[in-house]
């Protein structure tokens, strides 16, 4: 297997996904008359994966989502507009960011809806996880993602190791 420094360093806009739309009908609706958020979510997370295999060239799995935000309902007659970007890459992983706009297309009008944040593992072959070219941030934007991501990391790893202690040394991943 080749390591991360024998692989070339991609950009995020190699494997983004931008302003991929989703039109809202009314079966998309929760009792409250809102989108419903699972079906977000699941959209959130096939449009990640995909971002993610286009980085690492491999087969990927979602390992944990950290953050999911709602900040705003969407309704019947929106469209949701999906973007997504790997905001950092370390050995097996990565972190995939997904931002969720609503538009009322009539009027032009949009507003962010939802951020969500989850790191996906690249596998070999035989299901193992596989060494994944580093990111190489471009833009101003992408820089502060790759450092917000870093934090994210640090969290993640102390909480995991938070609860390692807890349950007396039961190993705890992140
Ligand atoms: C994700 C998975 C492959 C990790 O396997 P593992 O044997 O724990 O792997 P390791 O301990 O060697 O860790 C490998 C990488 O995964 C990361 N990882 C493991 N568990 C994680 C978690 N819960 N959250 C975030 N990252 C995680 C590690 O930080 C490590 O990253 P790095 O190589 O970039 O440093 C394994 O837990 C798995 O298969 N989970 C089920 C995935 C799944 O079914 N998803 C839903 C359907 S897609």
């Amino acid at each position: 297997m080749s390591t991360a420094a024998e692989e070339r360093a991609r950009t995020p806009s190699e494997s983004g996904v931008d302003a991929h739309i989703y039109k809202v009908f009314p079966n998309d609706m929760n009792a409250n008359a809102t989108v419903f958020g699972g079906m977000i979510m699941a959209t959130v997370d096939r449009i990640c994966l995909v971002v993610a295999e286009r980085h690492s060239g491999r087969v990927c799995v979602t390992a944990s989502v950290d953050d999911v935000h709602f900040m705003a309902p969407a309704r019947t007659g929106d469209t949701l507009i999906f973007s997504a970007a790997c905001n950092r890459a370390w050995d097996s992983s990565m972190e995939i960011g997904c931002r969720v706009i609503a538009e009322d297309s009539y009027r032009r009008e949009s507003r962010h809806v939802v951020s969500a944040y989850s790191t996906f593992v690249a596998l070999d072959a035989d299901g193992y996880p596989a060494t994944v070219p580093p990111l190489a941030p471009e833009t101003e934007a992408e820089r502060a993602r790759h450092a917000e991501a870093g934090l994210r990391r640090e969290t993640r790893l102390a909480h995991a190791e938070r609860v390692r202690a807890r349950r007396g040394g039961a190993a705890t991943r992140g």
